[in-house]
């Protein structure tokens, strides 16, 4: 099969499985975000674009979050799918690598030479963590945990240090700046980065109001 019908195929199969996903922030147009920004990087570095753009279709197609932490169930159900379509075993093994370490939480090393599209769906997944979709994102993943929007000082005791997912922006979106692999992605990274902090900026002032 070549490039662009399997591309088809894969797509039109990871949408109807996330369309009507329950958390706004691991939808469908999250993954169709990440897949995108992964073909854009897939211009800039030399890689297998098959692979990457298979990779950013089934990166999130059953995230652990969602599968009371079962990582083998997107490990599973990846592989079938690029087996059933007979992809040859060496394309389905780089996808697979590339579901299996995507992760933020797995803090995965390794060198983006070796291997490049893994390198560009991780930047592209984390693109998509910052900036104004990034903060959407939090607020949706948010709500979904039934976490605060943000504790004010003055309240943080009485909820005992219940965490907000403000705090999130402090333990990982403003990090993703630093973490990226690509210098294309890096350069789409800045205007994100700088937009969290207006938006961290104005949202302390406003509460802040409320901690005296
Ligand atoms: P990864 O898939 O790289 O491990 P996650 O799935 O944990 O990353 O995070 C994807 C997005 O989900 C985050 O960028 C954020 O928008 C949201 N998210 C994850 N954990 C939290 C949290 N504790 N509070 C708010 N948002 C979160
Ligand atoms: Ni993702």
């Amino acid at each position: 099969m070549d490039h662009l019908t399997i591309i088809d195929k894969a797509a039109k199969y990871v949408k109807h499985k996330l369309f009507d996903f329950e958390e706004g922030g691991h939808d469908w147009l999250h993954t169709f975000r990440v897949w995108q920004t992964t073909r854009s990087l897939a211009m800039h570095t030399k890689c297998n674009k098959t692979v990457a753009e298979l990779g950013a279709l089934f990166h999130d197609i059953a995230d652990a979050k969602f599968t009371n932490g079962d990582e083998t169930i997107a490990i599973k159900q990846t592989e079938d799918w690029l087996q059933q379509e007979n992809i040859e075993k060496n394309i389905i093994s780089a996808v697979v690598h590339i579901v299996k370490h995507v992760s933020w939480r797995k803090q995965y090393k390794y060198d983006a030479i070796d291997y490049p599209e893994l390198a560009i769906v991780q930047d592209a997944d984390r693109l998509d963590a910052i900036g104004a979709i990034g903060i959407a994102r939090a607020f949706s993943y948010g709500g979904f945990a039934k976490r605060p929007i943000i504790v004010p000082s003055a309240e943080a005791n009485r909820l005992n240090d219940m965490e907000d997912t403000i705090s999130h922006f402090y333990e990982k979106l403003l990090h993703i700046k630093d973490s990226l692999h690509t210098e294309h992605a890096r350069s789409l990274a800045y205007e994100r980065h700088e937009f969290m902090l207006q938006f961290l900026n104005q949202i302390h002032k406003e509460i802040s109001s409320h901690d005296n």
